[in-house]
């Protein structure tokens, strides 16, 4: 299968592996920050939609006495692993799994200013060889990190080794707005905005420049609809968020 995206940073052309160690500088950059410029970036509305996300998984703790392993892919500073801790408590184990050792060090501090210091694993790690055993996960989640990810269909292969059979796959990601009015007045914010508040907020335009051009780069809903049907998923399916702005993409291993 083709990976058309794998040598683009942004609206760059570059090897793979540059595009990985780009990658893994942008979030370097952005670490600290990264937190603050997601509220302003988005007026605070990535918070409601990782709160859909993370309903529309109905995270247990338990299932039929087993605890469930939770795997959060490209986890960063946890956003999605807390608010499954919310809702799973305890009894759940939770992997969060990151290429940047910055943004891992940020969530696992944040951990501790919860209470949770002891409630995650951190694991170092590519989406695209992930340091886990076959069949190992009930419930896979990346949310904004897919469209990092240098070989799309590489990272949902890993994504389907490792869940169990009846494992569920859940991404969260940037997509496609429609209809086209309002898809030309988000070019415009994004292309104006973003970049502009990179650089007042994380003096680091360039950041959130690749940040805009990744999510044009990222494929529709369709598109990937297609890949995970391609990896393997099954019941695979999607929900726009905010006309298409973000989508959330679930499939079921068989
Ligand atoms: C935009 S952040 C999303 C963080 C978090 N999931 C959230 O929703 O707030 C993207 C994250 O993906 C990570 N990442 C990028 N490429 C990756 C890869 N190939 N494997 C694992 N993580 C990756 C980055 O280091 C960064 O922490």
């Amino acid at each position: 299968m083709l990976n058309p995206e794998k040598g683009w940073f942004g609206e760059k052309q570059v090897t793979p592996e540059e595009k990985t160690q780009r990658v893994i500088g942008v979030f370097d950059n952005v670490a600290s920050r990264y937190d603050l410029m997601n509220d302003f970036m988005s007026g605070g509305v990535h918070r409601l939609w990782k709160d859909r996300f993370v309903r529309m998984i109905r995270p247990r703790g338990s299932v039929g006495g087993v605890a469930q392993h939770y795997l959060d892919v490209a986890g960063g500073t946890g956003d999605i692993a807390f608010r499954i801790r919310k809702a799973a408590g305890a009894e759940a184990k939770i992997t969060l799994c990151d290429l940047n050792d910055n943004m891992l060090s940020v969530g696992r501090d944040r951990s501790i200013d919860k209470g949770w210091g002891h409630d995650f694993s951190w694991v170092a790690g590519n989406a695209e060889s992930l340091p886990l055993p076959d069949s190992s996960v009930d419930v896979y989640t990346i949310a904004f990190g897919l469209r990092n990810v240098t070989h799309i269909d590489t990272a949902l292969r890993e994504a389907f080794r490792v869940l169990k059979p009846g494992g569920r796959f859940f991404c969260l990601e940037f997509s496609r707005v429609q209809p086209d009015f309002l898809a030309k007045l988000y070019d415009l914010y994004s292309y104006t905005v973003i970049p502009r508040l990179g650089e007042k907020v994380a003096n680091d335009r360039e950041s959130y420049q690749y940040l805009v051009e990744s999510i044009r780069k990222f494929p529709s809903q369709e598109k990937l609809l297609a890949r995970m049907k391609d990896a393997g998923f099954e019941s695979a399916r999607y929900a726009n968020l905010s006309a298409g702005i973000a989508a959330i993409h679930s499939g079921l291993k068989p």
